[in-house]
């Protein structure tokens, strides 16, 4: 939520600032502002709205040329999307400009004490009391190297809340400085063709991986200066100096391009195959163990656990939906699944021997970053899936399986949802064979299915022109119910999803055994309802009892939308519309079914004009409670 970058270099800072604004926009586009540092004096620009609204500004009234500049991307918290609340935000004497990411949660206390002293202020943000509060400590401070960073230490520490802040003085043109609490920041290291120093602070790597690759994790409490000829200094709140931790961005710059599609989302659903097949690779050697990227655990704790929780937002949760029922069946311990935001403040009964796997496509959602926390004060044991390298999220877990989906832009999760899933029934069957409830030659069995995935999802996608034509003909529906049974029943909770993120209509994902306890009520003559048919060939028998469900919405005038897999031909008769999947194995089936659904809600929202990749009001990375 929000994206912030920063330069310092020898660049053309604007232009890096603004490259890194547009790889960023997905975090959040109520409004869009820089401001760069030249012969002394600060100069801003900013726009409510999209960065397109900003750079039609920077049009009409360039900027002077600066090689130091700081930029800010706004999903609105504190006062709502308007030119006058957009960041950076400048000090009452136009000394400092800062950009912040975060809800400083004693701002109100901060401001009356600034007002008290005569300061005005020119928005209702909670970002501008940092301007006020580092200026006038800015100025207590004595002068001479660190001068900046000793301020931002010094307010850093009045603040309550998650922040990142990154800030610019008009009297320090070779200095940046920033500062991270709860909220995420990553520093790039890079040079010039000539050799020259360059640095770059970005909300994550897609700001700056256009120049560089190598990059320094920055921890909770700590502030870094970037200076241009002295480099790096990163030290706690307190000024204790810290050695961060330096890594290699494996992805590229061009993976986070459109590549010629018209949506990232549309890029993003034709890589799944690949997607899925990354996060396989390496991870399934020939008696079927599994590699963790990092591991904190023994194998004698993960023999110890006797309750697994999976805790997620969003579409990472429905994957956490999917992960139970793999889990369960494959090694018998009991799975609970829950919604971080819940999970945190319910007071769960964990222990030593409870293994808490957390599931983030960004690592920065701040409930399951807060729900980790708990999990481990409780002395839980914690796992990450997460699709983003040097995230918090990993860094404080005690074991990371990386999903190897490389960057996803869309706001809306696709790859990141079904490599999600995949790597859920890896985190399963590992713990199968470390527990040893599993003979090994059912394991490599399970792993052989796994290995077909990619080729199915491929598949999958070689057959969706009709899809997009059914979501051009559903562009006007007002509702669409969504319904599957056993794993169909999380793909149905986030087919619903899809749609109601991208196309903003009313859709609702039900347990289909629950159609007449209620939903059923909903159905009137032409609702389109969509139903995901579990295989007919699987043991628990629920495939009648779904197609009895088919013909039940159908004698009450529903348009029924039948996700069925090839061979099944007991549909037929009930399908208005019937999207063949390949056969699966009954666990791995969410593999397959969700991507027509991922299709028909791209499809929707485009038809009805929507901006498919930047839905309104959301945000990729929710980085506020
Ligand atoms: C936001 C996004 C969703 C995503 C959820 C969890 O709501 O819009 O697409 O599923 O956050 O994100 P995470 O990065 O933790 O997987």
């Amino acid at each position: 939520m929000c994206g912030i970058v920063g330069y310092v270099g020898p660049q053309g800072a604007l232009d890096v600032v603004l490259e890194g604004l547009r790889r960023l926009e997905y975090r959040g586009y109520d409004s869009a502002g820089v401001a760069v540092l030249s012969d002394g004096e600060l100069s801003t620009a900013k726009k409510a709205g999209k960065l397109a609204n900003l750079e039609k500004v920077l049009a009409e009234e360039p900027l002077p040329s600066s090689t130091i500049g700081i930029g800010h991307t706004r999903w609105a918290t504190h006062g709502g999307p308007t030119d006058r609340n957009a960041h950076p935000h400048l000090s009452a004497d136009g000394k400092v400009a800062v950009v912040h990411n975060g809800i400083i949660e004693n701002f109100a206390l901060l401001r009356a004490e600034i007002e008290a002293t005569g300061t005005e202020f020119s928005s209702e943000t909670d970002t501008e009391v940092v301007a006020h509060l580092l200026a006038a400590v800015y100025r207590e401070t004595p002068a001479g190297e660190g001068r900046l960073a000793e301020a931002m230490r010094a307010v850093s520490r009045r603040l309550d809340g998650a922040f990142t802040l990154v800030a610019t003085h008009a009297d320090e043109p070779d200095t940046l400085v920033a500062s991270r609490r709860n909220s995420p920041l990553v520093v790039g290291i890079g040079e010039t063709a000539d050799g020259t120093a360059e640095y770059f602070l970005g909300s994550d790597v897609a700001a700056f991986i256009g120049h560089t690759r190598n990059a320094l994790e920055l921890g909770q409490d700590q502030v870094v200066e970037l200076h241009r000829t002295r480099g790096a200094t990163v030290t706690d709140f307190a000024g204790a100096p810290v050695e961060p931790t330096s890594y290699t961005v494996d992805w590229d710059a061009a993976a986070a391009e459109k590549g010629g599609y018209p949506w990232f989302m549309l890029k993003e659903i034709a890589e799944q195959p690949q997607a899925v097949a990354d996060t396989l690779l390496g991870r399934l050697g020939e008696s079927g163990e599994l590699v963790l990227d990092e591991v904190r655990l023994s194998d004698q704790e993960l023999r110890d656990i006797d309750k697994v929780f999976v805790v997620a937002c969003g579409t990472a949760y429905h994957a956490g939906l999917i992960a139970k029922y793999a889990i369960e069946h494959w090694t018998r311990i009991p799975v609970e699944v829950e919604v971080a935001s819940e999970f945190r403040y319910r007071d769960p009964v964990l222990d030593r021997s409870t293994l808490v796997v957390v599931i983030s496509q960004s690592g920065e959602t701040m409930d399951t970053l807060m729900a980790l926390r708990h999990a481990r004060e409780q002395k839980a044991r914690v796992l990450a899936i997460c699709n983003a390298n040097g995230s918090t999220i990993p860094r404080e877990s005690d074991a990371v399986l990386y999903t190897h989906a490389g960057p996803e832009v869309a706001v809306a999760s696709t790859k990141g949802f079904l490599t999600q899933v995949v790597a859920c029934y890896l985190v399963g069957l590992f713990l199968a064979q470390v527990r040893g409830v599993k003979y090994e030659d059912e394991i490599a069995a399970i792993v052989d299915d796994l290995r077909r995935l990619p080729e199915a999802v491929a598949k999958v996608l070689e057959q969706m022109e009709p899809v997009r034509e059914l979501g051009r003909e559903l562009a006007d529906a007002n509702t669409i119910l969504f319904l599957g049974r056993h794993v169909g029943f999380p793909v149905a909770l986030e087919g619903a999803l899809k749609l109601k993120e991208l196309a903003y209509i009313h859709a609702e994902g039900f347990a289909a055994g629950e159609l007449k306890h209620g939903p059923i009520a909903v159905v009137d003559q032409g609702t389109p309802v969509v139903v995901v048919v579990p295989s007919p060939r699987s043991r628990n028998s629920v495939h009648g009892k779904v197609v009895s469900n088919i013909q039940e919405v159908r004698a009450r005038g529903a348009r029924t939308i039948v996700i069925a897999e090839e061979g099944d031909e007991d549909v037929v008769p009930f399908a208005d519309h019937l999207i063949r999947v390949p056969r699966t194995p009954t666990l791995m089936a969410p593999v397959v079914t969700t991507v027509p659904l991922q299709v028909l809600a791209c499809e929707i929202a485009d038809t009805r004009g929507f901006d498919v990749d930047q839905p309104r009001n959301l945000a990729k990375s929710v980085t506020v409670e």
